[in-house]
């Protein structure tokens, strides 16, 4: 610390000015003179996309494409994060990557947002858990990450100017927890600060956020960097603890002027230049270049992911899962060009792709194939629904691939609506007449309706699941893995169910967010609004049962404990989850809040004891007037859930 200190020291105005800002687009300025070197980001969040600096136009060089957080968080297993972290932080040692950008924890607080592909969950426990075990991953390879987005950058539409208006209960418990939760339990290298305004001020220059609550309040260590393009004003952002802004920006003489004039200390700026130096000099420190890194185990890695991953959503009479002796027909164009990844910046050139076709013949399977409808636009025509139906009826079973295609979910924007292409429907109906053994696939990263949901026997939610989802869905259409994603986010009805429906995307630059802490099935539960699909949800090809529950208080929170048995006749694993349900006395709650899961993998008849220690904030409501947490005096329920609708059982603590 000495050295940089002293380093500092020796840096020209100009020069600790430039330091604050990129060289390029992913590079921070070295000095030369005095030996300080640059680091090197990339995005993230789910794969490299880095630049090949060999080359004149800096194409992407090719890299593993895992699967999309909306498909991770659905895994509800932080062994695998932290896996799929390691392996990408592995590959970027060997690419030359120092900090990779991501992961993204906003809250999805609309099905809406184009962005929400990237991002976990509607539950911020959740989030924060997952990030965490990635970040944990990709920093025990020597690798940075960037947590993104800080924070409430909850749409697309104007992305650059709008001010999330929040109140204060509400950013506590919602948008600050994933964040807060990563922070403190795997201390990401760099923060990125959002594009977004937070009630007013623009994130960059929230000096509340970025200095009182994130550094003092929560321990932060690392440096703060602008989103891409997201400092309005370079003193400003220096002042706030926006340490670096990206990417290179002719606007390091505002910096000059600033201190000069006075309107800025040069101790903000130094500090600020420490930080740079910090990252600099760990990267330095960290780089282990020669790291075998085999794109194939990569792959493999990718393919295990997704199928722990994929959400099966209905299996009516078992149709599911398929004899690979069956007469299949495997129906639309989804399933020789899979959707495998969203829009923008997270874009991969994947290493290859794997199609669920071909993974098929991989396993020996024989299936017949009609396109049914054009990948890019999900449109289609007479011929194309006519040969789709004939495929369907030549076969014993029909698996039909639908979902969004690039053009209608992409960074940048944000969904008009929430329904599949029109053609993509008609599809369902039209194949469920043909041949009622049917099952669809899904490939969208974020929930659409299902005006056709009693029509198919079975619905595989295979999201958006990286370069090897087309092995992902054979593996679980032919039962070789137990299906056990669970959804990570409520599917509703229909968009006006949504509790964000009436304010989503706001008037001119301002967002209310009305509906408060009621995000996702906190509004739904509360509410009793019936969905189609709640949080957590998700079907399986063996059967668990939960039995001896006890519920403890210890101290300010409680120990709890239940024994799950596979009485099915596969292995498998199942997601164990616990939510606390506060009785009501003066505080308006949620029905019921996840605070804590478990991933476990039980082979037929097997009996595993899981327990959770629960501290006192997963009682706690945030309280205004005093500023900090609170739990108030009266009962809590603490349940283990099948999903956030069912709970299985129960027991209660009282404070
Ligand atoms: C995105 C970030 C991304 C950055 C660099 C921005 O537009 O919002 O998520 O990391 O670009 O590509």
């Amino acid at each position: 610390m000495n050295d940089i200190k002293n380093l500092v020291s020796q840096l020209t105005l100009e020069e600790k000015a430039g330091l604050t800002s990129g060289k390029d687009c992913w590079l921070t300025k070295a000095v030369e003179r005095l030996g300080i070197g640059s680091a090197r980001t990339s995005d993230g969040p789910h794969g490299l996309r880095a630049d090949d600096y060999s080359r004149d136009d800096h194409a992407t060089m090719p890299a593993v494409c895992f699967p999309t957080a909306v498909t991770t968080a659905a895994s509800f297993d932080r062994e695998m994060l932290f896996e799929m972290g390691k392996e990408l932080g592995r590959e970027c040692q060997s690419y030359g990557v120092d900090v990779l950008l991501g992961p993204g924890v906003n809250i999805k607080r609309s099905p809406l947002c184009g962005r929400n592909f990237e991002y976990f969950s509607e539950d911020p426990y959740l989030a924060g858990e997952l990030g965490a075990a990635f970040v944990n991953g990709v920093q025990s390879e020597g690798v940075g990450t960037s947590l993104k987005h800080f924070f409430a950058n909850s749409q697309e539409t104007r992305r650059f100017t709008s001010s999330s208006e929040i109140d204060e209960r509400t950013i506590r418990e919602i948008y600050l927890p994933a964040f807060e939760t990563v922070v403190k339990k795997a201390q990401p290298w760099t923060i990125m600060a959002s594009y977004n305004k937070i009630n007013g001020t623009y994130s960059t220059a929230n000096r509340l956020y970025l200095d009182e609550i994130l550094r003092k309040e929560w321990g932060f260590e690392g440096l703060v960097v602008s989103d891409w393009g997201a400092t309005h004003d370079r003193a400003a952002a220096v002042e706030a603890g926006t340490d670096l802004t990206m990417p290179a920006e002719d606007t390091d003489r505002q910096i000059v002027e600033a201190v000069k004039n006075g309107t800025l200390s040069e101790e903000a700026l130094d500090l600020c230049c420490e930080r740079v130096l910090e990252l600099v000099f760990k990267s330095e420190k960290n780089r282990r270049r020669e790291l075998p890194f085999d794109p194939e185990a990569a792959h493999a890695l990718s393919r295990k992911c997704a199928a722990d991953s994929l959400v099966l959503l209905k299996n009516e009479g078992g149709m599911l899962p398929l004899s690979k002796g069956d007469k299949i027909a495997f129906i639309g164009a989804f399933a020789k060009t899979p959707r495998v990844q969203g829009g923008g910046s997270s874009h991969i050139r994947e290493t290859k792709l794997t199609s669920a076709l071909e993974a098929a013949a991989e396993a020996g399977v024989s299936v017949t194939y009609a396109e049914a409808y054009n990948p890019e636009t999900g449109e289609s025509d007479e011929n194309l629904i006519a040969e789709a139906v004939k495929a369907a009826r030549s076969a014993d079973k029909a698996v039909l691939f639908i979902g969004l295609p690039d053009s209608m979910e992409y960074e940048g924007g944000d969904r008009p609506h929430m329904k599949l292409p029109e053609a993509h429907d008609r599809l369902v109906r039209e194949i469920c007449k043909a041949n009622p053994e049917t099952a669809v696939v899904l490939h969208n990263g974020s929930p659409v309706e299902m005006p056709w949901i009693d029509q198919p026997k079975a619905v595989l939610e295979a999201y958006l699941g990286g370069q090897a989802v087309g092995g992902a869905v054979v593996d679980i259409l032919f039962g070789d893995v137990n299906p056990s994603g669970r959804l990570a986010e409520s599917f509703p009805k229909r968009l006006e169910d949504n509790p964000s429906y009436l304010y989503y995307i706001g008037e001119g630059d301002r967002v209310t967010y009305n509906e408060g802490i009621f995000v996702g099935y906190r509004y739904y539960e509360t509410k009793k609004q019936e969905v189609l699909f709640p949080f957590g949800y998700g079907l399986s090809y063996t059967v668990f049962e939960y039995s001896d529950l006890s519920v403890k208080k210890s101290g300010d929170g409680a120990e709890v404990s239940v024994k799950v048995k596979n009485v099915g006749a596969r292995e498998g694993k199942e997601v164990v989850q616990l939510y606390v349900a506060p009785e009501k006395v003066k505080m308006i709650r949620p029905k019921r809040e996840l605070k804590e899961f478990a991933k476990i993998d039980l082979r037929p008849g097997e009996e595993k004891t899981v327990r959770f220690s629960l501290p006192a904030r997963a009682f706690s409501y945030w309280d205004i007037e005093a500023h900090g947490w609170k739990v108030e005096n009266g009962k809590f329920g603490v349940e283990i859930c099948k999903n956030a609708h069912e709970a299985i059982m129960s027991g209660e603590v009282e404070f």
